[in-house]
């Protein structure tokens, strides 16, 4: 499975960088307003640094309006992925750019025809929100099986990239489930490394060492 990060923090995509390769990165206009900074500037100093599919999000309604955003994204670096919203609009202009060779990552889908209509209009990724599902109570994990499950029966292309996630448990499912990606906001990437017994055995080794070098 690949490994997204879920932010536009260049500290924390170093960081991880240093741990593993970062697959990609994706970002929505909340996570570049929380960097601070501007969209292009974040966004290419980002896919500088990483050098698999960085996702970028416009705000246009229409398709032509999409298009001509999603046009001058994919000038700011070669691996820009255009993300779009799951609207009648967004797949007009995912057909459009795929067709221009742009990649596309159709974004806020919520259900398993959301999907199977992206993969259908020929959108490279999709991002089913799995955390915000579980917000209300949904199961945002049987969304993942149920588009695993078409995808695989249909050999679709389109990659999953599981979205929204908010626990460890959300990652280790989705690798479990087949997903193609998990986009991982850094506080989770954090989570993915850690166990208490692994602190506690290093202590432990630790202590002993010490004990036998008396
Ligand atoms: C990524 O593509 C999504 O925009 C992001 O994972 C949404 O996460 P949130 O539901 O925590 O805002």
């Amino acid at each position: 499975m690949k490994i997204f990060l879920d932010t536009a923090n260049i500290d924390d995509i170093k960081r991880a960088n240093e741990i593993l390769n970062i697959d990609g990165v994706t970002t929505n206009p909340t996570i570049i307003m929380k960097s601070g900074r501007s969209q292009k500037e974040v966004v290419q100093e980002i896919a500088a640094l990483v050098p698999g599919p960085v996702s970028v999000e416009g705000i246009g309604e229409t398709a032509a309006e999409m298009v001509k955003e999603g046009t001058d994204f994919a000038k700011w670096a070669k691996n820009i992925v255009v993300k779009l919203p799951m609207t009648k609009e967004g797949l007009k202009a995912v057909r459009q750019l795929e067709k221009k060779g742009i990649k596309t990552n159709v974004t806020l889908v919520f259900s398993a025809s959301q999907a199977l209509l992206a993969a259908k209009a020929g959108a490279s990724y999709v991002s089913p929100f799995i955390g915000r599902l579980d917000d209300i109570s949904e199961d945002g994990m049987l969304l993942i099986h149920q588009i695993m499950e078409i995808f695989c029966a249909y050999g679709f292309k389109t990659e999953v990239i599981v979205a929204s996630v908010r626990n460890p448990l959300h990652v280790v499912e989705s690798a479990r489930l087949g997903a193609h990606i998990a986009t991982i906001p850094p506080d989770v990437f954090e989570k993915l490394l850690r166990h208490p017994l692994t602190d506690k055995g290093i202590a432990q080794f630790k202590e002993d060492y010490a004990k036998s070098k008396k």
